[in-house]
């Protein structure tokens, strides 16, 4: 008798659909891969009232999680959030369940204690779609990189902010048109200032760090700003020095004040060199660049959002979950024998882009090249925009106006530029000074 291994759904939105459809579609070639026939026994949903057009039985669809939970072997879980798939994961683990699910959200506060339940019940957490969708980069860090050491990892890893960030680049559209177009397509998540302020990248760099570094990584460890005080004017002013804004999520291994090692884990707007690959990534896709001792710079690219591409990933976990089930074995575990610590904000080391406005009077810029220098700050380049040609026989008026000055400095300590950027802004004639990271080529 061909063998079967039961599967339960819970959510039925973006993915979870397309993870339905896909398993009804695709069911012949998914048992051959998996050595069992996929079994869906029911569909968790929020209301059972829902138009659902899907090629499913309607009576699989229920709101009762515990009973479905009871009855499956394995547990795909695509609410999304914390509560309640935090409570639905441990009562799947409990009940000697396999989980797979896509919710970086979850494993980037609980990961630790899930990974634990899963051991200590014999059975496996899959989450390749947790990071960049389709793009096999939980794999490649954990399985492809296991024979090497991960110096950084870093990236785009949210598909509604590239989406944001790439529109309003290329058309000039406004902020909010662009994230109603990224919520029409799917992208964003159920709240978008998960998106926006840089939280869902932040849980994505979590779970890649603790990866790359084989330390634990939460959430809060992530130092995270998200894309809302991006102006027109900043992609603008980027785009003439020769960079694109991006939302980068990185996480790298770096020396702390006293030579100790320690991990940087960050998401921020950052100008990318327009030679960087990083800058070439558009619309809504993800890409994220490995460096290891060995294996040098390596790059993954795909869509990082949207229905099918994730549900792409999700089959993919369930195929290899059956086949354990049918076949034995383990899945890989997380391995946690480092003890970087995590540093601290002002410990943090990047080249870094200032813009303000001064009044235009002899001395200002001078001035502000001895705030760099207090602060152990070298200056790389220095550039100044905005003297209105109608005023240049009037020198009493042009010192009226203010000037912009942008610097982009060498690699520097962030402590040290947040204690220049307080002298700064006592001679800023406008807004207080914006910084930005700056990333090499
Ligand atoms: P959606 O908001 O589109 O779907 C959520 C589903 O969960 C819906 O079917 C909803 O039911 C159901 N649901 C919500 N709350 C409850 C509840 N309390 N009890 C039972 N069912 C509930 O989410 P997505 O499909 O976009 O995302 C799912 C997960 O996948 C998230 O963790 C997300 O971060 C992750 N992910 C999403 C990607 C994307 O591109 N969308 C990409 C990668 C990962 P109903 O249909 O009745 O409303
Ligand atoms: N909201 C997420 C994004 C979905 O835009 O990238 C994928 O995790």
């Amino acid at each position: 008798m061909e063998k079967s291994v039961k599967v339960a759904l819970l959510g039925c939105g973006t993915v979870g659909s397309a993870v339905a459809r896909l398993l009804s579609e695709q069911a012949d070639i998914l048992a051959a891969r998996a050595g069992a026939r996929l079994e869906l026994v029911g569909i968790l949903v929020n209301d059972l009232q829902k138009e659902r057009h899907l090629p499913v039985d309607p009576a699989l669809f229920t709101t009762d999680a515990l009973e479905l939970i009871k009855k499956a072997d394995i547990v795909i879980e695509l609410i999304g959030g914390i509560d309640p798939p935090h409570a639905y994961v441990r009562a799947a683990l409990e009940n000697g369940a396999s989980v797979v699910t896509g919710n970086k959200a979850l494993l980037a506060t609980h990961g630790p204690e899930l990974y634990e339940l899963a051991a200590a019940n014999d059975v496996d957490l899959y989450y390749e779609a947790a990071v960049a969708g389709a793009v096999p980069v939980v794999y490649g860090l954990r399985e492809s990189l296991a024979g090497d050491r991960v110096q950084q990892v870093l990236g785009i890893m949210n598909g509604t902010t590239n989406f944001i960030l790439d529109q309003m680049h290329t058309t000039g559209a406004d902020f909010s048109q662009a994230l109603a177009r990224a919520q029409e397509l799917g992208f964003a998540e159920a709240d978008p200032s998960a998106d926006i302020d840089g939280l869902d990248a932040g849980a994505k760099i979590a779970i890649l760090a603790s990866l790359a570094f084989h330390t634990r990584v939460r959430l809060d460890d992530v130092e995270i700003t998200g894309i809302r005080d991006v102006t027109a004017e900043d992609i603008k002013a980027a785009e003439k020095a020769g960079y694109v804004i991006k939302l980068i999520a990185a996480a790298r291994i770096r020396k702390d004040t006293q030579g100790q090692g320690g991990i940087e884990a960050s998401v921020a707007p950052t100008l990318v060199p327009k030679e960087n690959p990083l800058a070439t990534v558009s619309d809504s896709f993800n890409a994220v660049m490995i460096e290891a001792e060995s294996a040098d710079r390596l790059m993954f690219y795909g869509r990082g959002a949207g229905g099918a591409p994730t549900a792409s990933a999700v089959l993919s976990d369930l195929v290899a979950a059956a086949g354990k089930r049918v076949y034995g074995g383990q899945a890989p575990r997380e391995i946690v024998y480092g003890s970087h610590p995590i540093l601290a904000k002002g410990d943090f080391r990047s080249r870094y882009y200032i813009k303000l406005q001064v009044a235009d009077r002899p001395g200002v810029l001078a001035e502000m090249a001895s705030i760099f220098a207090q602060h152990n700050v070298s200056l790389s380049t220095v550039s100044q925009e905005g003297q209105p040609q109608s005023d240049k026989d009037n020198a009493a008026q042009v010192q009226k106006q203010p000037v912009e000055i942008i610097f982009i400095t060498h690699m520097a300590r962030r402590a040290d530029i947040d204690a220049a950027v307080v002298e700064l802004n006592k001679l800023a004639a406008g807004a207080p000074a914006k910084v930005l990271q700056v990333e090499d080529k």
